[in-house]
């Protein structure tokens, strides 16, 4: 049972754990403007594929209690949040239909059900990637295991355990785990800020270490495999993740270590082929040119903070879902 939470809906209002303030402190914001929760989506206060998509759906619940007209608006305010992960984009195209289906779902009450559905179904996704993804790697190694991850997939990015920090968890409590390397992930530090407060509040194993250690550490430690989570991906299984995903991956290919992704069908792009078609977020310079509070006081330092990349679907060993694990060549018409 774990003792901390990202969002909870509660008399009326979204709660969140302010993310950007993590680890040091913890301080929960409740709001029930449609706007704040915008706007904590881009500051990256809530941030996380499935998380995004839960938040957002209370959000235009909030909207519409205010007034139904509010309906639309509100889909395209939380629409322009965040480009890249499409759970968001998925979430909101079916409240859509959901609301146009039938008059009596043009409500709060109905529209607040429908975010609610959404959040435990995606508490139960996470339970299954867990525990098909667990029982896959227990399958291939029955024993202790280092493993690499990126960025944070946990509880703090998903209405549940997580996606691949699910997998961990599950190895974890099988007694599987025997170190796990988590990239610091820069510029945002996802995974030093968060990815480690969920492992030590879950007592898991683990060391930071910074994004580019990642190769030598896989020659070094004997790293069993790498897992991820996922922004978007594509029919052809290229899959975006956080900037720095796809260079662990080569990495990976280059050492003969596996590599998985663990998401579930909310982060699958139906409409998309392949990785080239996918919408990179590009954020501030400001984040790559700051360490905490302090910037780095050059003037005119030019930058790229693209916040993801794309992994090709030929480095990717499987990819995990609440259904199976999908192994290449990648096919998921069936499903
Ligand atoms: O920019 P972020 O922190 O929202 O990026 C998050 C990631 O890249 C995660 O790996 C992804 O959303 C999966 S979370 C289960």
């Amino acid at each position: 049972m774990l003792d901390y939470f990202s969002i909870k809906f509660m008399n009326g209002k979204l709660c969140f754990l302010d993310q950007t303030k993590l680890p040091d402190v913890e301080e929960f914001i409740c709001t029930d403007s449609p706007e704040r929760i915008a706007l904590a989506i881009e500051r990256l206060e809530i941030r996380g594929a499935p998380l995004i998509a839960i938040a957002a759906l209370y959000g235009v619940a909030l909207a519409v209690k205010a007034s139904e007209k509010n309906f639309y608006p509100a889909i395209e305010r939380f629409k322009s949040t965040r480009p890249t992960a499409v759970n968001l984009f998925n979430e909101l195209r079916d409240l859509e239909r959901f609301f146009e289906e039938d008059i009596k779902n043009q409500n709060y009450e109905a529209v607040l059900n429908f975010a609610f559905d959404y959040h435990k179904k995606d508490e139960r996704y996470c339970e299954n990637i867990s525990k098909i993804g667990a029982d896959y790697i227990e399958n291939l190694f029955n024993r202790k295991l280092n493993i690499i991850t990126h960025c944070n997939t946990g509880a703090l990015a998903t209405g549940g355990i997580g996606t691949a920090f699910g997998v961990i968890y599950e190895l974890h409590r099988r007694n599987l785990v025997n170190m796990v390397f988590a990239c610091e992930t820069r510029p945002f530090l996802q995974g030093l800020r968060l990815t480690s407060f969920e492992l030590k509040k879950n007592k898991i194993n683990h060391v930071i270490i910074v994004d580019s250690l990642a190769s030598f550490i896989m020659k070094k430690e004997k790293i069993d495999l790498v897992i991820v989570g996922a922004d978007r991906i594509a029919k052809n299984g290229d899959t975006a993740n956080k900037v720095g995903t796809y260079s662990l991956a080569i990495n990976a290919r280059y050492h003969n270590i596996l590599f998985f992704v663990a998401a579930p069908s909310t982060t699958f792009d139906n409409e998309i082929q392949e990785g080239e078609n996918i919408k990179i977020e590009e954020r501030s310079p400001d984040e790559l040119l700051s360490f905490g509070s302090s910037k780095v006081l050059f003037n005119q330092i030019n930058s790229i903070n693209y916040s993801f990349d794309v992994t090709p679907s030929d480095l990717i060993s499987g990819i995990i879902t609440e259904k199976k694990v999908y192994t290449p060549p990648f096919d998921f018409s069936y499903d």
